[in-house]
């Protein structure tokens, strides 16, 4: 096959197999959540305080209403966000329920660090987020949720060192792009077993589309969701895995979206009363800090800093895109201020490639719903990113694994690299396997990228004052939850050089 056509076969499949377009729709922002603990304190501490425990509020509810498990998340230098949701097969549950939440010191809740009881309701679908304050930075908890004799499982977390505070590492999973149609979540129990401080999620939670799969067990139940009730059947469907539920429970989580949390290749033709529930149901099923979505919109992007060493900024390209911006008027101006920072290093999480695939195709653009559609915006951003010393783009959508330089225009080769890009591998969601051979022509067209490869899995990086260092993991079958999971590729940034280096 030549160029054109493999490009051409290669972009066809790729905009039907994963990967999205735009939409509208505008926001309010990260505001405080829902509940707040008992013990309040914005201060960063080192300090252990213990509350007194509290008695679980009573209430006859059926076994299993814990079946989607725990998750953490949005954590800061004092606090992180709780999760759960209460769902039952049987009659219903009350339309309201107390719920009982305790953030302990250690695994048997002897010594709790924060206890108090949260309202849940039927209105946003029995989901608990619990906002517990004042507690220590940089250090771990276990916490759990209870109700009459039922006791959810313990999910263990992590606040951040507080903004300012010297820290000397930092340790992230990244990944994307979870399908469970197409296979088993092996990545998210090597997850689970890492030993890391924080999961950077960057989209494709679920995905759409009635059921079928080669694999027992794994075809989506119901059809393509449309409405709330279909949005929250699915991602029940996918909170329901364990190893989900493992990787969730082990530790806290930073969460944005790509397409298919509303529909594949969304954007502002699609209803939006669909895109409404979507964003509810997303709301429901991620620990996050941010108010439930209302009427005002609903912005998702947001930033937290873990101590003096970096920033993490994750965006949403989807929402905002039209014709002529990727980010959006707000979302830029809200990027320039985070981007201009004090921190060691910063760290963009962006759902889609920001470095570019070149197609030599004259007026070809292979990924339009990326950076390569808006390139007056890449400028810019490159523009704004070489204003700091060290910054990374974690990113995700293509089902593969990449590492890219990234300039302000891939094209033009004189550019300097502004910043290093890794692509994390997706959890379980397939590259079209019919391209997948061809995917070795990608790094002959394109300089800048130094390595593409179609494998599942998820991304390590440890970022410390002197370098960043990425690795790779990589899932030996997807089809088996119990699949080896191992390095892949391993790479350094090295503070002042946003050149990657493969070691
Ligand atoms: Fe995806």
């Amino acid at each position: 096959m030549d160029r054109r056509a493999f490009l051409a076969a290669l972009s066809g499949a790729l905009t039907s197999a994963c990967v999205g377009g735009a939409d509208v729709s505008t926001g309010s922002s990260a505001d405080p959540t829902v509940t707040t603990g008992a013990s309040s304190s914005t201060t960063s501490t080192t300090e252990r305080t213990l509350v007194a425990p509290l008695e679980p509020p009573p209430g006859e509810l059926p076994e299993g209403v814990f079946g989607l498990g725990v998750a953490s998340g949005d954590p800061d230098g004092s606090s992180v966000v709780l999760w759960t949701r209460l769902v039952t097969d049987e009659a219903g549950l009350p339309s309201a329920v107390q719920l009982l939440w305790e953030v302990a010191y250690d695994p048997d809740f002897n010594e709790l660090a924060a206890t108090g009881v949260t309202d849940v309701g039927e209105g946003f679908g029995h989901a608990a987020h619990v906002l517990a304050t004042g507690l220590p930075s940089n250090a771990s908890f276990y916490y759990r949720f209870r109700v009459g004799s039922l006791t959810s499982p313990t999910g263990r977390t992590r606040t951040l060192a507080a903004a300012g505070q010297p820290l000397d590492q930092l340790r992230l999973a990244v990944s994307s792009c979870q399908l469970m149609e197409t296979g088993h979540w092996a990545a998210h129990a090597d997850i689970a077993d890492a030993d890391i401080d924080l999961v950077l999620w960057l989209g494709d939670f679920i995905y759409g589309g009635g059921g079928s799969s080669q694999l027992e067990g794994r075809a989506h139940r119901g059809s393509d969701p449309v409405g709330l009730a279909g949005y929250r059947a699915r991602y029940r469907q996918y909170r329901e895995d364990p190893l989900l539920q493992a990787s969730s429970a082990a530790h806290p989580w930073m969460v944005t979206w790509d397409d298919h949390e509303v529909v594949n290749n969304y954007d502002a033709t699609v209803d939006p009363v669909r895109r409404a529930a979507a964003y509810q149901a997303w709301w429901e099923h991620q620990p996050t800090r941010l108010a439930a979505p209302g009427l005002d919109g609903f912005d998702v992007f947001r930033s937290v800093d873990a101590g003096d060493l970096c920033r993490i900024a994750v965006l949403d390209q989807r929402q905002y895109a039209d014709d002529t911006t990727l980010l959006g008027q707000k979302q830029q101006d809200w990027l320039a201020g985070e981007l201009a920072n004090d921190q060691r290093w910063t760290l963009l999480g962006s759902p889609v490639l920001v470095g570019g695939l070149l197609v030599p195709v004259q007026d070809e653009v292979l990924l339009p719903y990326t950076f390569d559609g808006y390139p007056d915006e890449r400028k810019w951003l490159a523009g704004e990113l070489a204003k700091q010393p060290n910054r990374l783009i974690a990113s995700g959508d293509l089902h593969s694994a990449a590492v890219l330089e990234v300039t302000a225009d891939p094209a033009d080769l004189d550019q300097p690299t502004v910043a290093t890009e890794f692509m994390a591998p997706p959890i379980s969601s397939e590259f079209p396997a019919d391209f997948a051979g061809l995917v070795g022509f990608i790094p002959l067209a394109n300089p800048h990228v130094e390595r593409v490869d179609v494998v599942n899995g998820w991304l390590r990086l440890d970022i410390t004052p002197d370098r960043t260092t990425a690795e790779f993991r990589v899932v030996a079958d997807v089809s088996d939850p119990n699949s080896r999971v191992a390095s892949s590729g391993r790479y350094e940034v090295v503070a002042g050089d946003p050149t990657p280096v493969e070691l």
